[in-house]
């Protein structure tokens, strides 16, 4: 059994949904990012169903996974985004998304990212500083719009959590300090070219507890009644993305069983009438999608045992960064009764952090087929070209249909843009 539900061995082959992954691997090569339609659609189903009821907004934090296909597919089942650039931006419009669904997130937005939002019609900025907070005011001025704002406070919770992927801590970049918000609030108040329409947080991501969310939602509370008192009333609490996804023996805290718990909350402080904002990112997607790669070479030294394979660090650099860990499943297990030996699975990268997975039990031949699972989530889109390697290509599958939606990259477009010096 893996772990995710859309990816099963059938006869002894694993598959993606009713596509044998042997099959995927010869029609498209490898590596290969392989992802499941129903798997993207289950999950925005376990969102909407612990939504039901209530004003729920789902903004999709698309640097999660952003092909088009993907967003294209979210939008259609009617989620909004969350973008941290211009070219996020891009990708939303270019994916039909819309735009008044949209929330602008990121401690250094840039000036003709603002315009390029405002142009758009975005939902709201998530202003990270009183800095950003002038500069998105003087836009909307010489542009004669109001700007709809929302300041990110950083509550100082621990989300227990990866420290590079933890960014509710004081001594993160993110936000403002949620006892300065007031004042802020009170600024942005008086300038005119500004519209005050929530306030946001985002403590971290893979977090697997609903309690540090709970910290967090107490202190967003008793800023909203501070606000009150003020006269600035919002129309939005936007608690940001983060929920975990099983990587292998996790057990995160579902949407469900974080959602009944922020309604609880703000039924009882009689909040009930704010709209709902959520940023997720990888539980939308983590386990929807696959790393097929191929095993080059097998090779041992008096420690160790290699797995030399054709996916790298800059496939999905996840685990030499976070030190994270991926399953790994043999696409056609072999079978035997002998004790598997231990190996670790390595890319051709001429580094020795390029690593995706160390010391896994498995009975392995060259040109086996291997699975890296949970790849749907911050793979693909924090992929590279190092070593001057095209990035892999991508495909989605619907039951027994297969779409290619992005080719793999060709040698020649990695330095077509390059020039000589003369
Ligand atoms: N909203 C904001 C403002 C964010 O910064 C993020 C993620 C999200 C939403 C979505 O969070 P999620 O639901 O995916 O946890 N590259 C790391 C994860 C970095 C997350 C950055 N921010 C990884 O591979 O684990």
């Amino acid at each position: 059994m893996t772990v995710a539900k859309h990816f099963q061995h059938k006869d002894g082959v694993l598959h993606a949904e009713n596509v044998s992954l042997v099959q995927l691997a010869h029609d498209f090569g490898t590596p290969l990012f392989v992802y499941s339609r129903q798997a993207l659609h289950d999950a925005w189903e376990s969102y909407r169903v612990a939504a039901q009821g209530r004003d729920v907004l789902v903004c999709y934090g698309m640097k999660a996974n952003s092909n088009l296909a993907i967003l294209n597919e979210f939008a259609q089942l009617g989620t909004g985004f969350d973008i941290v650039s211009g070219g996020e931006l891009a990708r939303v419009l270019a994916a039909k998304g819309d735009a008044h669904k949209v929330v602008f997130s990121g401690v250094g937005k840039q000036s003709w990212e603002i315009e390029a939002a405002l142009d758009a019609g975005i939902k709201c900025f998530n202003v990270e500083s009183e800095a950003e907070l002038e500069r998105i005011a003087d836009i909307a001025l010489k542009k004669g719009v109001k700007a709809p704002i929302s300041l990110r406070v950083n509550p100082d919770v621990d989300a227990k959590t990866h420290p590079y992927i933890s960014t509710g801590l004081k001594d993160n970049k993110f936000g403002v300090d949620i006892n300065e918000a007031p004042a802020i609030y009170a600024r942005a108040q008086q300038m005119p070219s500004l519209n005050i329409v929530g306030v946001d947080c985002h403590i971290g991501s893979q977090i697997t507890e609903i309690s540090p969310y709970l910290d967090a939602l107490d202190k967003l509370i008793a800023l909203i009644k501070q606000l009150q008192a003020q006269g600035i009333e919002l129309s939005h609490l936007d608690i940001g993305g983060g929920l975990g996804i099983r990587y292998t023996d996790e057990t995160p805290a579902t949407p469900t069983d974080l959602l009944s718990a922020v309604f609880k909350a703000l039924d009882a402080a009689d909040l009930g009438h704010l709209q709902l904002v959520l940023e997720p990112g990888r539980s939308m997607v983590g386990n929807a999608g696959v790393l097929l790669t191929r095993v080059e070479y097998l090779k041992s030294n008096q420690d160790k045992n290699f797995a030399i394979v054709d996916a790298a660090m800059n496939d999905l650099i996840r685990p030499t960064l976070y030190d994270a860990w991926h399953d790994v499943e043999a696409v056609t297990p072999h079978q035997t009764d002998e004790v598997a030996p231990s190996y670790d699975i390595v890319g051709p990268i001429c580094e020795s952090g390029d690593w995706l997975a160390k010391d896994r039990a498995l009975h392995l031949k060259q040109n086996d087929l291997l699975a890296i699972m949970s790849a749907g989530a911050y793979a693909f889109t924090m992929a590279s070209q190092y070593n001057t390697r095209p990035r892999a290509a991508e495909v989605i599958v619907d039951g027994e249909s297969v779409h290619l939606v992005r080719p793999r990259e060709e040698l020649q477009s990695l330095f077509e843009n390059e020039r000589l010096l003369d």
